[in-house]
């Protein structure tokens, strides 16, 4: 049902509202998936879907199709020297220069299944003395519904928690009979996690100020122009000497010229002047 010529139509739709460019080599991939979902809204052509798609009649059917292509890969501690770096060094620093009290806002921009805010939130416990002195939030936004789900109700893979130190592990993961590991209750609600498209610049303006961004892993997706405008968006969003983390593939420089580089051992991120 859904051709070469049909899959290139839809995936340019899906970039202009989301930024992510789906290349062609995925079509043998994802044709099965996205021709479940036509299936299962009971449209028997391509026509008939995308025009309830493209002038979207129906917010269930544009959330289902998003879901099937995105990527969602994460895991706990992924790229575990940002952590450091943000523990050790970005937020004591902000801790400083902030009013006393005054919440620092942590935005991980996106989260996917939740694996990224929660690392954070175990860094934070671990080291245990910045959550003595102040208050910390935490915000986790994805476009993907279905990941966001997951990351409320907290329930890992072994692989997913594979780099999780073992006095962590031991200490806020229950591990279920079925072998996978729940996280505490109390650390779900650490988090709040929210559906967003981080293209959609009110839905985002509506999150508040951060005093952090973590972006890993979604902008190699993108192409150049969302890329910037997504950047833009966090520069607004982001309260003066915020700091920006991307995945280590990334670059700011190579986006927008409007943040200062900080190089910290393994580490880089970008903060706003
Ligand atoms: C590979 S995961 C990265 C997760 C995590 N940050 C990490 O580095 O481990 C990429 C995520 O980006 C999300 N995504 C893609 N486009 C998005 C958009 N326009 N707005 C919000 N999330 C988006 C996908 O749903 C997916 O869950």
């Amino acid at each position: 049902m859904l051709s070469v010529a049909d899959f290139k139509k839809l995936t340019d739709v899906i970039y202009r509202r989301t930024g992510i460019k789906i290349e062609l080599k995925r079509y043998e991939v994802l044709k099965p998936k996205l021709e479940r979902v036509f299936e299962q809204f009971g449209y028997d052509d391509f026509r008939s879907f995308f025009h309830d798609f493209r002038f979207e009649k129906n917010p269930d059917l544009i959330q289902e199709i998003l879901n099937t292509v995105t990527i969602n890969e994460t895991y706990f501690f992924r790229e575990k020297y940002q952590f450091e770096t943000l523990i050790n060094e970005v937020l004591p620093h902000l801790h400083q220069i902030r009013p006393p009290d005054e919440t620092i806002r942590i935005l991980c921009a996106p989260s996917s299944t939740g694996e990224e805010p929660y690392t954070i939130a175990l860094a934070l416990l671990d080291e245990g003395q910045l959550l003595k002195a102040r208050d910390f939030e935490l915000v986790g936004i994805d476009i993907d519904s279905k990941a966001i789900e997951k990351a409320r109700a907290a329930v890992y893979t072994p692989r997913s928690v594979q780099q999780v130190p073992p006095h962590l592990l031991q200490q806020y993961f229950i591990q279920r009979p079925d072998g996978k590991y729940e996280l505490v209750d109390f650390l779900k609600e650490v988090v709040n996690f929210q559906v967003v498209n981080v293209m959609e610049r009110q839905a985002m303006r509506r999150l508040g100020k951060f005093d952090v961004i973590f972006c890993r892993n979604m902008l190699i997706y993108f192409d150049e122009i969302s890329r910037r405008e997504v950047a833009m968006t966090f520069y607004e969003l982001l309260k003066p000497k915020g700091a920006v983390f991307l995945g280590h593939a990334e670059s700011m420089n190579r986006i927008v010229s409007v943040f200062k580089t900080v190089r910290s051992g393994e580490t880089i991120y970008y903060v706003k002047e």
